[in-house]
């Protein structure tokens, strides 16, 4: 296995893209090329043949492009068409399908098709007229796809295939590609991403990598729910990459984070932590805390998120101010390894443990200031999620989180270093994670609670000491500390009343208002009044990311 650059050609974009190149034999695990779903075998195809665009409309105005595959491996017939926002350059994929050796029946052509949408009384900018077509399945087939044509002629049905029922599941909208205006018209055309309804490591769906269309103002219901689904039923006889396969997926994509230049409170590992002075505490014996075993092994193992323990800075005022620090030289993180949409794809989640989250920020007009204590807590857990495609092992996709949800961005999307491996940004203090350095405001115009990132000397490749501590398909010694189901620091230990006045004491007088307005909307999570919980406690642990 070794690392190529391929460059990806379609009628107006160049681009060069880096992806594994594995042995490329049809049919077999990881990594190569087709995947059986038992009965039906999908590829993934990313190279395509313009058919229709227009330049307005959809996210920005400006407009979007629908493709068909240029080429299919033998025996594969394309399911869909692709269609992309002209936002971002074209970095798109279909499946394309064969019925499996056990199954000569599990496709079919489609015995007519509907017209869904015609851009030809459309007052657009395009470069010709563009037609939507939905595929009329047989009995006890579905279609999964459209058809787009530059002229309004029935397409052949050769062109596409329709699935038996059973190798179908219920999809929904992903996100949104395009519309007649620049934003969502519920009483109009809209064309979406689509997905499988159902994510998670158990899911059985699969991304057809294909458009759904939602046609409000139509007559007839064109939305398509249908995408794949696995009918294998284990998780070992998904294409999931194997340990040495998962080291070397670590080595090529592992991101490497840059921190704001003032951040203070830094990542280390979680056993520094321990070893530095964290303190076990237990509800009803707060007075008698307990120092952790560098490993955790002390820390109660399973039981459910009850309170009844918690963790805690050493209490000693010298030591809890250099441990609120952390130690970047000696930090790692620590990767997590699931199967994700039917294991077509393989989601590697990054954790990164800080000891403190220092104080939110707000942006008053042309004033930053800090909130005091406010936003502060002891111990953060913060994840990016690489989505890795199990047909070739390319890097897809790229998930930045940022707790009350977190942006998903193509690989096309997203800042490279040292060859594939993609750049995040912390923010200072909260530490969410952003694709460009740059302000995030949260809140309106003007005022907000801000997230800084920026390109400071403090940085840390995540390669480096990697850590893999669980893989939903393989046993790896799982670490004590990743089964502690308790929070990983205290209940909020200030006054939140207090600290708003004591912010507001030295604000000049019209401020004081707005200032009082933002601290009222700041959301939960800021606040942590919980306390924060470890990777295995959140949801996004066995499900799809939040986006
Ligand atoms: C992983 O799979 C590759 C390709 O089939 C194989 O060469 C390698 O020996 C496997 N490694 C392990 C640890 O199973
Ligand atoms: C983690 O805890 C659960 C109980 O909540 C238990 O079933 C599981 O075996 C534990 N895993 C390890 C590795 O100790
Ligand atoms: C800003 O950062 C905080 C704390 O890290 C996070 O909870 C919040 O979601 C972020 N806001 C935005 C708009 O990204
Ligand atoms: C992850 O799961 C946690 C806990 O369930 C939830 O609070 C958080 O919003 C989720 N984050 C994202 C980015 O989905």
């Amino acid at each position: 296995m070794f690392l190529s650059r391929s460059v990806i050609r379609s009628v107006d974009v160049t681009l060069i893209v880096y992806v594994f190149m594995f042995n490329m034999i049809l049919g077999g695990g990881f990594a190569t090329g087709a995947i059986d779903l038992g009965g039906l075998e999908v590829c993934q195809v990313s190279s395509f043949n313009k058919i229709w665009a227009t330049n307005e409309g959809g996210p920005g105005n400006l407009g979007a492009t629908f493709y068909e595959p240029s080429s299919m491996p033998d025996g594969f017939f394309v399911l869909g068409h692709y269609s992309q926002c002209n936002n971002k350059p074209l970095f798109g994929w279909v499946l394309g399908a064969k019925h499996g050796a056990s199954d000569p029946s599990s496709l079919a052509i489609p015995t007519s098709y509907s017209l869904v949408w015609t851009s030809e009384s459309q007052k657009i900018k395009q470069d010709n007229n563009g037609y939507i077509w939905l595929p009329v399945a047989p009995d006890g087939y579905k279609a999964v796809g459209y058809v787009v044509t530059p002229s309004p002629e029935k397409p052949s049905m050769e062109r596409i295939r329709c699935v038996r029922s059973d190798y179908t599941e219920i999809a929904e909208f992903d996100r949104w590609i395009w519309g007649l205006k620049n934003e969502i018209d519920p009483n109009g055309l809209n064309v979406y991403g689509s997905r499988p309804k159902d994510r998670g490591v158990q899911a059985m769906g699969v991304s057809t990598g294909s458009f759904m269309v939602q046609n409000t103002g139509g007559s007839a219901d064109v939305s398509l729910p249908y995408c794949l689904k696995n009918t294998k039923s284990t998780l070992l006889a998904k294409p999931m990459p194997n340990l040495s396969q998962i080291n070397a997926l670590i080595d090529a994509y592992s991101p490497i984070i840059y921190f704001h230049p003032d951040e203070k409170y830094l990542p280390s590992t979680v056993n520094w932590y321990f070893q530095n002075g964290a303190l076990l505490y237990q509800k009803g014996l707060e007075n008698s805390p307990s120092p952790i075993e560098p490993d955790g092994s002390n820390l109660p193992q399973g039981g459910s998120d009850d309170g009844s323990y918690w963790l805690d800075l050493p209490i000693d005022n010298s030591a809890k101010e250099r441990v609120k620090k952390g130690d970047l030289d000696s930090a790692n993180a620590y990767f997590h390894v699931k199967p994700m949409f039917g294991a077509t794809f393989t989601d590697i989640a990054v954790w990164v443990f800080y000891p403190f989250n220092g104080p939110a920020r707000a942006k008053l007009e042309f004033l930053t200031i800090s909130l005091g204590k406010i936003g502060e807590h002891v111990g953060d857990w913060e994840h990016l999620t690489l989505r890795v495609s199990n047909f070739d092992g390319s890097l897809k996709s790229v998930y930045f989180s940022e707790h009350s949800g977190g942006t998903l961005l193509d690989a096309s999307q997203v800042e490279f270093e040292k060859g594939n491996k993609p750049v995040a940004y912390a923010s200072l203090n909260g530490h969410a994670f952003y694709s460009k350095p740059g302000l995030v405001l949260q809140g309106n115009g003007r005022n907000g609670i801000r997230n800084d990132t920026a390109k400071g000397k403090a940085v840390m490749d995540t390669g480096v000491r990697a850590v893999v501590v669980y893989v939903d398909h393989l046993t790896v010694v799982e670490p004590p500390w990743l089964n502690y189901s308790r929070k990983w620091g205290p209940k909020l230990s200030y006054d939140i009343a207090k600290e708003i006045e004591k912010v507001k004491k030295v604000l000049p007088g019209r401020l004081k208002e707005v200032f009082e307005r933002i601290v009222n909307g700041v959301p939960n999570e800021v606040l942590g009044e919980e306390g924060p919980s470890g990777p295995k406690m959140k949801n996004n642990w066995s499900g799809d990311e939040k986006y």
